[in-house]
């Protein structure tokens, strides 16, 4: 597996940066040529891990998120978003569908369930005070219509010799 593109950004933890950040996840996986479902549950992945950056890794203060997309010759986008904020004492635990450590009108504590669910894996690593990092990983399918086409073109090639 070699890495084909990579692309880093680190923005502010202002809410109206989540719109940013699902924006740029879609732009990245578009060269992987994915469906349009494979863009909803990417940026909704996405918006899921840095909705969390905002209201749980830096609650009322403000930090920086950093957000790296990476695209690999085997047709996967790996996206790994980081904070610098308050970290989860238990991953196990906050990863349970749910779960939420905020006041429940406020969340369901279904946005790990939703990234999973959306994503191929979903790692989580995470120091109390030091903040957390989400690993989401998702190969894009190969399109039928390209693979008709290329097998198309090696009976082609094969008639030639
Ligand atoms: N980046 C983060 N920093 C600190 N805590 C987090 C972070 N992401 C998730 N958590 C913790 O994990 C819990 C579950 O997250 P999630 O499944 O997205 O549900 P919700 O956001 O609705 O609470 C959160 O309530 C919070 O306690
Ligand atoms: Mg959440």
């Amino acid at each position: 597996m070699n890495i084909h593109n990579e692309i880093r950004v680190i923005f502010p933890s202002l809410s109206c940066n989540e719109a940013f950040a699902r924006t740029t996840a879609g732009a990245a996986a578009a060269q992987l040529d994915p469906s349009a479902a494979e863009v909803i549950d990417i940026k909704t992945a996405v918006s899921e891990a840095v909705t969390n950056c905002i209201v749980h890794g830096y609650r009322d203060r403000q930090g920086n998120i950093e957000m790296i997309c990476r695209v690999t010759d085997d047709n996967t986008l790996y996206i790994r978003i980081r904070d610098k904020g308050c970290g989860i004492p238990d991953v196990k635990k906050a990863m349970e569908p749910l779960f939420t450590t905020a006041s429940c009108e406020e969340r369901a504590g279904l946005g790990f369930a939703v990234m999973e669910s959306f994503m191929d894996s979903v790692k989580v690593n995470s120091t109390v005070g030091k903040g957390t990092t989400v690993i989401m990983k998702k190969k894009i399918a190969a399109k039928e219509i390209y693979t008709a086409a290329m097998s198309r073109r090696e009976g082609a090639d094969e008639e030639l010799k």
